[in-house]
């Protein structure tokens, strides 16, 4: 899948910016405050219905107006194109796939997956376990057609479960008890199917980084594994009550990396844990590659900002190499050297982009 046509309109500073981008890399060249990050904002809301910079997405409007619009078109991988839309009023949104108006936003993360990769994107490992649910959310989504409507009603049912709890009202419990272990046991399980298919991907992708070190990638359930989440649902009962939440199921998994041994989160330097956050993400991007007709559009803002000549040239390497689209920002060309051949290159000035 890739973006091969994108209008924007009243997005964060941009007015209004036309492009056609490169099905492989793209950059954004711009000084500071230019509308770079704007420009990759109008990307991922096309492709995720939300910003990545901020819960509220009405705050993407630029100031002074109604609302915001972008439109684009994606070909997939099969050589089909397909038009997508997105526009967002002060409360409410639209979403436009095909020519049709649709409700939930599901079906246009399908269609155009995205990714993002910048400086806050260091919470997948040193943030709270939400993040590192939801990076293998978004992963296996894409892969199992049934994901999402699993996790809605294990959402469900973990709402319900908790009320009664609360309430006190034990008469039904066995009842949620054994809905949340049934749709609880297939997250997992389809979580553990898609970390097993991303972990080649995240050795290949850290390799360039770390070389010759051992990785492992250890997934919690999110309940002891000792026990069926059934029984232990049970088991919590009295404690559960005592808390007024579910300690048990998969809205408490998360996942460790392991270096030589060690846990990276307790010895590695700021700089290493951003790089094994690059790896991540670059190995999801890396697995849709290679499954037919999948390949996600990646955004990187602020490549260079944060990792040293020799690891940001060995970045841009690698992204070479690759069939995925990216969307890389940086401040000056010189910093993309390495890469800017046979790339499209946008420069953004006051809001403004200009195809070079
Ligand atoms: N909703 C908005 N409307 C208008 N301008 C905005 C809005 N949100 C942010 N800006 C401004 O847009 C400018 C460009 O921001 P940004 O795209 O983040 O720049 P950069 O090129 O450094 O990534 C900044 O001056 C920012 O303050
Ligand atoms: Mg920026």
């Amino acid at each position: 899948m890739s973006l091969v046509k994108i209008e924007a309109h009243d997005v964060r500073n941009i007015e209004s910016a036309a492009l056609e981008p490169s099905p492989r890399l793209n950059f954004i060249i711009g000084p500071n405050a230019s509308g770079k990050t704007s420009l990759l904002e109008a990307v991922y809301l096309l492709g995720r219905a939300r910003s990545f910079r901020t819960p509220q997405i009405s705050q993407a409007i630029r100031f002074g107006r109604s609302g915001l619009m972008v439109t684009g078109k994606v070909t997939s991988d099969t050589g089909h194109t397909i038009p997508i839309g997105i526009r967002i009023a002060r409360d409410e949104r639209e979403i436009h796939l095909s020519g049709r108006k649709i409700q939930s936003s599901a079906e246009l993360i399908r269609t155009f997956p995205v990714l993002v990769i910048q400086p806050s994107s260091g919470a997948l490992l040193e943030g709270a376990p939400k993040h590192r649910r939801q990076f293998l959310d978004w992963g296996v989504f894409h892969f199992e057609e049934s994901y999402l409507d699993c996790w809605r009603r294990y959402a469900k049912a973990l709402s319900q479960r908790n009320i009664l709890l609360r309430e006190r009202r034990l008469r039904d419990i066995e009842l949620w008890n054994r809905e949340l272990a049934r749709y609880g046991t297939i997250i997992h399980g389809a979580r553990e199917r898609y970390t097993e298919r991303l972990m080649p991907y995240f050795f290949q992708a850290a390799a360039q980084f770390f070389a010759g070190v051992r990785l492992d990638l250890h997934v919690q359930s999110g309940w002891n594994r000792n026990k069926t989440l059934e029984a232990a649902l049970q088991e919590d009962v009295a404690s559960d009550i005592r808390l007024g939440h579910t300690q048990s199921g998969p809205h408490k998994a998360d996942f460790s990396i392991v270096l030589d041994g060690r846990s990276a989160k307790a010895y590695l330097s700021r700089g290493q844990m951003k790089l094994l956050v690059y790896a991540l993400l670059l190995a999801q991007s890396l697995l849709m590659e290679e499954s037919a007709g999948m390949s996600a559009c990646v955004l990187v803002d602020d490549v260079a900002s944060e990792l040293d000549e020799n690891n940001k040239n060995r970045l841009l390497g690698f992204l070479k190499e690759r069939r995925t689209q990216f969307f890389i920002t940086a401040t000056t060309e010189e910093m993309i050297k390495e890469a800017i051949n046979d790339a499209a290159v946008f420069h953004v000035e006051h809001g403004q982009v200009k195809q070079a």
